[in-house]
Parts: C-alpha cells; sequence; structure tokens
C-alpha cells in the first residue's frame, strides 16, 4: 500500500523494510500511525534509522500497538520498568535469542509486537535473522498442510538457555510457565496462515504425541522457515529501532561479536490469544 508520508523500501523478497520520513520521539497523528502498522502487516518487520528517543518515547510510542507485556523473568530499567534491556557486554560469550523463536510462546497470549532500539552496537556483527513464517506456510505442499491443520503445540519458558551474565534475569524456582498454540496459527489482521513454532527449547512437543515422536515433524519446519528464501538480515546501527510481527515472524539474534558490548532496548506489546 502506498503511503503519503512514509517512505519505504523493502530489504529482501521475503520480509522486512527500512521506513524513513517520521520521528518517533514525537506523538504520531493517526494517519501517520494507520501507515505504520500497515507497512508493519505488509513487511512483516520494519526499521527506522537515525532515530533518538528516550524509554519514555519509546514506551509511548509501543503502547500504540496495545498494553506492554512485562516479561515474569528479566527486569526492566529501574526506572521505566516496561523497558527490558538486551546486554551481552564485553566479557559475555552467550547473547538472548540466538535460536529461532518467537517471543513469548509460554504465555496464552503472546504479544503482537516486539520493538527493539539499538543503543550500542559492535563495530561488525551483531545483526539480526528474521524469517516469515507465513510465506514459508504458503511454500508448504498441499499434502504437508493438510497433515498440519487442528494439530497444536505445547510451549514451555526455558530457564536452562544459557544468557549474558550481563542481563538480569532471575532463577525460575517453580514450573517454568506454558501454554498450547495452534501449530498453525491464522494471523487475525492479514487472514494468513503461519507456521508458529520456536526452538525445541520452547516449543516442546505436538499435543497428544511424545517430544521425540514430534521432533522429526517439529525440526522439518524449524529448518523450512528458515530457509534463506523466506528470511532476511538487519544490520544496526546504534538509533536505529525496529519492529516486527511477532505473530508472523521469527528471529535470532547472531552471537558473532564477542570481546563488543552490544545494548538493545527491548518493549513486547500488545497480548493476543493465538486461537
Ligand atoms: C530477541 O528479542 O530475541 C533479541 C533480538 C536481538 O537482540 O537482536
Amino acid at each position: 500500500m502506498a503511503s503519503n508520508h512514509l517512505d519505504i523500501q523493502p530489504i529482501s523478497g521475503a520480509m522486512g523494510a527500512e521506513v524513513s520520513g517520521v520521528d518517533l520521539a514525537q506523538p504520531l497523528d493517526d494517519q501517520t500511525f494507520g501507515e505504520i502498522y500497515q507497512a508493519l502487516l505488509d513487511h512483516c518487520a520494519i526499521f527506522f534509522r537515525d532515530q533518538d528517543i528516550t524509554p519514555a518515547q519509546q514506551v509511548a510510542f509501543a503502547r500504540r500497538f496495545g498494553d506492554i507485556h512485562l516479561h515474569p523473568h528479566i527486569r526492566g530499567l529501574p526506572d521505566q520498568p516496561e523497558v527490558f534491556p538486551i546486554i551481552k557486554d564485553v566479557d559475555d560469550v552467550s547473547n538472548l535469542g540466538d535460536s529461532w523463536h518467537t517471543d513469548q510462546m509460554f504465555t496464552d497470549t503472546p504479544v503482537r509486537v516486539t520493538m527493539l532500539y539499538a543503543k550500542e552496537v559492535p563495530p561488525f556483527g551483531g545483526d539480526t535473522l528474521f524469517a516469515n513464517a507465513a510465506l514459508a506456510y504458503d511454500n508448504l505442499s498441499d499434502g504437508m498442510k493438510a497433515m498440519l491443520a487442528g494439530l497444536s503445540t505445547r510451549n514451555q519458558y526455558n530457564k536452562k538457555k544459557p544468557r549474558a551474565a550481563a542481563m538480569k534475569v532471575e532463577a525460575v524456582e517453580e514450573e517454568a510457565p506454558q501454554a498450547v498454540h495452534p501449530l498453525i496459527r491464522v494471523h487475525r489482521e492479514t487472514g494468513r496462515n503461519v507456521i508458529y513454532i520456536s526452538y525445541d527449547g520452547i516449543t516442546r512437543n505436538i499435543v497428544g504425541m511424545t517430544e521425540e515422536e514430534s521432533r522429526p515433524l517439529l525440526d522439518y519446519l524449524r529448518h523450512h522457515v528458515a530457509r534463506p528464501e523466506h528470511t532476511c538480515r538487519f544490520r544496526w546501527q546504534a538509533g536505529t529501532l525496529g519492529l516486527w510481527d511477532n505473530r508472523s515472524v521469527q528471529h535470532l539474534a547472531i552471537n558473532d561479536y564477542h570481546g563488543y558490548r552490544r545494548v538493545m532496548h527491548r518493549i513486547t506489546a500488545g497480548p493476543e490469544a493465538s486461537h
């Protein structure tokens, strides 16, 4: 859809676009916000360079997409708890998000939108990969689509995954939260079918099957979604704000910048049941 205000440049054949012509530090009128929302639906992930925004301004923008989700185990900024800093420091080995996933599959109402604002980036590396899981569904055979219809998955928070020491992750003492979601999710706004899974530490099994029985099919779908022709790769600069449609996109933060610091401010917004 053409925009009256925004310049929208796709970054790959599968998904993703850079958007310019808007200052996200300012309150947005409804028309401009509507164009941004449409760009998000059309391109699945959109990126705005050279933004200079405070945590409070980022929260104000995120609220336009719905209520903000507070992570149950990762603390936000002391004076802006809605903003959860993702930090990998110079002596950290692990990072957050280095396996393909969609956010919050362990809750009944995962958010519609995840937003990242790049505060500090390494001189090279630290890109994020994104995959269009609706396009991946379209590229399945009719036989496979028929087989997947009606299946559900069990998803559980992965408390064992190593994370950067710089991140304030609280220990999960009790049973980690879990949720059941349709394996093929229908996107409420686009009407498209989406392969809705994460890596095996989150999406554990197909309901009614053991983890062992489920693994070959789930691994096939993970491999299929991540095929290069379904993806884009985004290079961050300090001041870039990116957001993606968490209903139709999987993402992976590449951990290839050891010895450098990377700091991103994340907000997730718009809880929505998957079925
Ligand atoms: C995440 O939300 O999984 C992290 C993405 C990133 O840091 O690039």
